[in-house]
């Protein structure tokens, strides 16, 4: 028979009441703008798949960054697109890269806002892979060496964190080698430790041109249904060096956010992704959904289920909603 001692319901009646035992919190500080650069100036074009993104020429990107940061974001994630594409994705550790000049405008316009740059060579090679392409093959020791020369020159411009997302075995530890040679030491490493071979990279793909010119990712980025596989990814990169772990993406991969909170004590990111991102703008544009509320809804997912940080083209709307 029903215990009416216990009445759940006593706890929901009001706002005051709900804000009181509320167990989850998402703060402005939770969330990393992604941003990506492109040559130019004064260039600006939005990403059809993303509504309200845009790729950027880097004075239109330090625009972008200090107006981010004036509404309240702490954090970008930079990611550029190359004048020119080589087999080697020479754009990627290039002294004047694209990326790099971003970060130099970013840090002196707004030195307080937090720059990561994404360490990847896809976005700069002809052939679209993250590393150096042999015989259809994605080479993984020979591209380890570029990836470390990538994160240097990331730092050397002003990066406060690189953020390597190629999935090569041992990039970690030779970036973190590289870092602490070169005399950058104290330059943070969020591992992108678990990224599965995902179709909700779609929309980045035609943001960031970088969609691969034959075959696919699935050599590389991790099989969608391992879990196990994945928490021997995090234990590697932690014994490689790295200072924050990343599970990408977010939202279909809530498990795995849990199960990485609960093994590993680094401070945990989740990459709200870009198909994700479409899916809630295109059902909004629809009219099908409350934008506002499926947002902040999926965001407290991720944050409930163990991240600390959010990488999210929200980014600023959350922060606009918080306050
Ligand atoms: C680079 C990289 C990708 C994303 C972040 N870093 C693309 C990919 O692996 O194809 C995807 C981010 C997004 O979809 O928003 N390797």
């Amino acid at each position: 028979m029903f215990d009416s001692t216990q009445r759940p319901r006593r706890l929901r009646k009001t706002p005051a009441l709900r804000a009181l035992v509320r167990e989850t919190h998402l703060r402005p500080e939770d969330f990393i703008l992604p941003l990506f650069a492109c040559p130019g100036k004064n260039f600006r074009r939005e990403i059809s798949s993303m509504p309200g993104v845009h790729n950027l020429s880097v004075d239109e990107i330090v625009r972008e960054a200090a107006a981010a940061f004036e509404t309240g974001v702490r954090g970008v994630i930079l990611f550029g697109l190359p004048e020119s594409k080589d087999a080697t994705g020479t754009g990627a550790y290039a002294e004047h890269g694209v990326v790099q000049q971003a970060i130099r405008g970013i840090k002196s316009e707004v030195p307080d806002l937090l720059v990561i740059a994404d360490t990847c060579l896809c976005e700069y090679t002809s052939h679209g892979h993250c590393g150096v392409v042999e015989g259809g093959e994605v080479l993984n020791d020979e591209s380890l060496e570029l990836l470390a020369r990538t994160a240097v020159s990331q730092a050397r411009a002003g990066a406060d964190i690189v953020a390597p997302s190629a999935m090569m075995d041992g990039q970690v530890g030779a970036i973190r080698e590289a870092l602490d040679q070169d005399g950058l030491g104290h330059i943070p490493i969020m591992s992108y430790a678990v990224k599965f071979a995902s179709a909700f990279y779609g929309p980045f793909r035609e943001a960031a041109d970088s969609a691969p010119a034959f075959g696919d990712r699935r050599a590389y980025q991790m099989d969608p249904p391992n879990a196990r596989e994945a928490m021997r990814e995090a234990e590697l990169d932690v014994a490689e060096g790295a200072d924050i772990l990343l599970v990408k993406p977010a939202t279909v991969f809530l498990d795995i956010i849990k199960m990485v909170r609960d093994r590993f004590d680094l401070p945990l990111a989740a990459y709200h992704v870009s198909g994700e991102y479409a899916l809630i703008k295109a059902a909004a544009q629809k009219g099908w959904i409350d934008e506002q509320r499926v947002m902040i809804e999926t965001l407290t997912s991720i944050k409930r289920a163990g991240a600390d940080i959010i990488l999210t083209y929200y980014a600023r709307e959350a922060v606009r909603a918080l306050s």
